[in-house]
């Protein structure tokens, strides 16, 4: 029988997600999502191109009450099972506050509090979309993560490669800031690298392409630095999507391999980066060329929300895994030892 990793029917859980710079709170209902609200912090990290913590932190402390209420409201007459809340990995600051909102919460309304693994979430975004066959390849890739997992079993991760310098998305973030563009990077260097007309006469390099399942961020990130620097005119649209390419060969390369060297029913992608199209349409054309099945969740779940943290949660919580009220955030917790 196919193992299947799925959200749990008959839970309804709040999931509250304050890890970096997304204040999310969503309601999910037998694996429906009631509601959901996510407060971007775009603005207030613009200027500094990259999340400034103490900020951050000021910055849910001002929107959590209200992005609770807004859900909650969903939850009228609504019997809940439990508020899920991610208690790491991340900022220690912004973890505090979503951990001491939820703790506020499960206590009101005398309900059990779980604390979530924020990459955990970003993996069962997919399972919003529909069951996860198993044994799956798990590719997460976030402004903080970059990392290849294998799900034997429900629950069970093993970690198989990652990034030996900067997070994907962390890349996508620097590049953007060396061609002048805004925070968050990703979504700006698509956009530009969309506008790209004409060849693109060179590439930036695809590190540790040709051995092992880790993957390294820092090289293509210096090129870009260094092509900027000796082609002053040059084409800031050729760049972005000759980097854009970079990363995502990069990334697809380590799963094929991954792929080869293991056996898998499904090809799994989360986290902010999955939200890149170019990432999206390549990992449908190595799920069709391996005749595995590509969840690849809609972008909204690919970023941080509350919805994945409450499916997460509800996972945990079927399996008992219930965290005390004196439950403390854990800014290096990590899904799979490496
Ligand atoms: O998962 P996420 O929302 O927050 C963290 O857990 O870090 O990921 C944020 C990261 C940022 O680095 C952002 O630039 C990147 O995801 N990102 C993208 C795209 N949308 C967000 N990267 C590439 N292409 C995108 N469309
Ligand atoms: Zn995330």
């Amino acid at each position: 029988m196919t193992d299947l990793l799925r959200v749990e029917y008959g839970l309804t859980l709040v999931g509250i997600e304050t890890s970096c710079d997304e204040t999310a709170v969503a309601l999910l209902r037998d694996g429906e999502i009631s509601a959901s609200v996510v407060v971007a912090q775009n603005d207030i990290h613009r200027d500094f191109g990259g999340v400034v913590p103490e900020l951050a932190s000021r910055a849910h402390s001002r929107a959590i009450t209200r992005a609770i209420r807004e859900v909650m409201e969903y939850a009228e007459g609504v019997s809940l099972d439990g508020i899920a809340v991610t208690s790491g990995p991340g900022l220690a600051g912004p973890l505090m506050v979503g951990v001491a909102a939820a703790k506020a919460l499960s206590l009101s309304k005398n309900v059990p509090l779980i604390g979530v693994d924020h990459m955990e979430g970003h993996l069962f975004a997919a399972t919003l979309v529909e069951p996860v066959a198993l044994p799956a390849i798990v590719l997460l890739v976030s402004g903080g993560h970059t990392e290849l997992l294998a799900i034997d079993a429900p629950g069970i991760y093993r970690y198989l490669g990652g990034t030996i310098d900067d997070a994907a998305g962390e890349a996508f973030d620097k590049a953007a800031r060396m061609l002048g563009l805004g925070f968050p990077g990703g979504p700006e260097i698509e956009r530009l690298a969309a506008t790209s007309v004409g060849p693109v006469t060179f590439t930036f390099p695809r590190a540790l392409a040709h051995h092992g399942l880790d993957l390294s961020f820092s090289g293509p990130k210096t090129a870009v630095v260094n092509y900027l620097r000796a082609h002053r005119d040059a084409d800031p649209a050729h760049v972005a999507y000759a980097f854009q390419e970079a990363v995502v060969d990069a990334l697809i390369i380590k799963l094929r391999r991954a792929i080869k060297e293991g056996f898998y029913r499904s090809i799994v992608i989360g986290g902010g980066v999955a939200a890149n199209t170019r990432l999206r349409e390549e990992t449908a054309r190595l799920a069709e060329q391996t005749g595995l099945r590509g969840v690849i969740p809609p972008r909204a779940l690919c970023t941080d929300n509350g919805a994945m943290i409450a499916a997460a949660g509800a996972f945990r919580l079927a399996r008992g895994d219930v965290a005390p009220l004196a439950l403390g955030i854990d800014p290096a917790r990590e899904l799979a030892a490496k």
